[in-house]
């Protein structure tokens, strides 16, 4: 590994870890890692083409064929699966559906921890944020700054629904605690792990809560 300084973030879906980990990454001048992304894509690539990403047989076998590769300058976000670029399409609920099944196959952990290896090591900026549901426990337990991003479940929800209203806020934040469920059957992210930092952001704003991981990484960094 390189001597670049790892900031690792893990949270639940709507705790704002991907906007929060972004921001804070453009304020340190280091790069930015999305490594749900990864899991998404593979969610697409499959989905795209034809394969059940519950044939876990066949998620196997597909992995040497998928081709992806991300933006890691918090300034220029993308996601591409070979040539295509992605970076909207894997938000799309249908994908956010199917992408936890495909997570907890324990080969595809394995391959795209890999990758986010590779990535870590070959960073050019002197620090890399990479958030994601593992990384301070597995892809990065030995990072300098490791966090866990918290919000109560229903302000995780009103941000991911902020725009809607009604029986749509509804389904979204039922989406939202259905995917919490599956996801924690396969890592551990709602409660931190020893020498992990909880930052609670029910009660802090956008800025507030940047302005707190910033300020960790600052001591981190003054730190021997
Ligand atoms: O953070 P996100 O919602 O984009 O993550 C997409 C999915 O990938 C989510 O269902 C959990 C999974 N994931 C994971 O298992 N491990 C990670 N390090 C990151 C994401």
């Amino acid at each position: 590994m390189s001597n670049v300084f790892v900031v690792a973030v893990d949270g639940p879906a709507g705790s704002g870890k991907s906007s929060v980990s972004k921001a804070a990454a453009k304020q340190l001048g280091f790069a930015y890692l999305d490594t749900g992304a990864a899991y998404r894509a593979l969610a697409w690539y499959l989905d795209d083409a034809g394969i059940d990403g519950g044939n876990t047989a066949l998620v196997i076998a597909s992995l040497p064929g998928f081709d992806y590769r991300i933006g890691t300058d918090p300034d220029e976000y993308f996601v591409l699966v070979g040539s295509t670029e992605v970076t909207d399409a894997i938000r799309e609920p249908r994908i956010s559906a199917l992408v936890s099944q495909v997570a907890r196959v324990p080969e595809v952990r394995t391959f795209v921890n890999n990758l986010f290896r590779t990535i870590i090591a070959s960073t050019e900026k002197p620090g890399i944020v990479v958030e994601g549901r593992d990384i301070t426990t597995v892809v990065a337990p030995d990072a300098p700054v490791r966090i866990l991003l918290t919000a109560s479940e229903e302000v995780r929800a009103a941000r991911r629904g902020a725009e809607l209203t009604g029986d749509a806020a509804k389904t979204a934040a039922e989406a939202l605690a259905k995917r919490d469920r599956a996801d924690s059957a396969v890592t551990e992210f709602m409660t931190a792990a020893e020498g992990v930092y909880t930052l609670d952001s029910t009660h802090l704003d956008f800025p507030a809560t940047i302005a707190a991981v910033v300020e960790r990484v600052h001591n981190g960094l003054a730190t021997p």
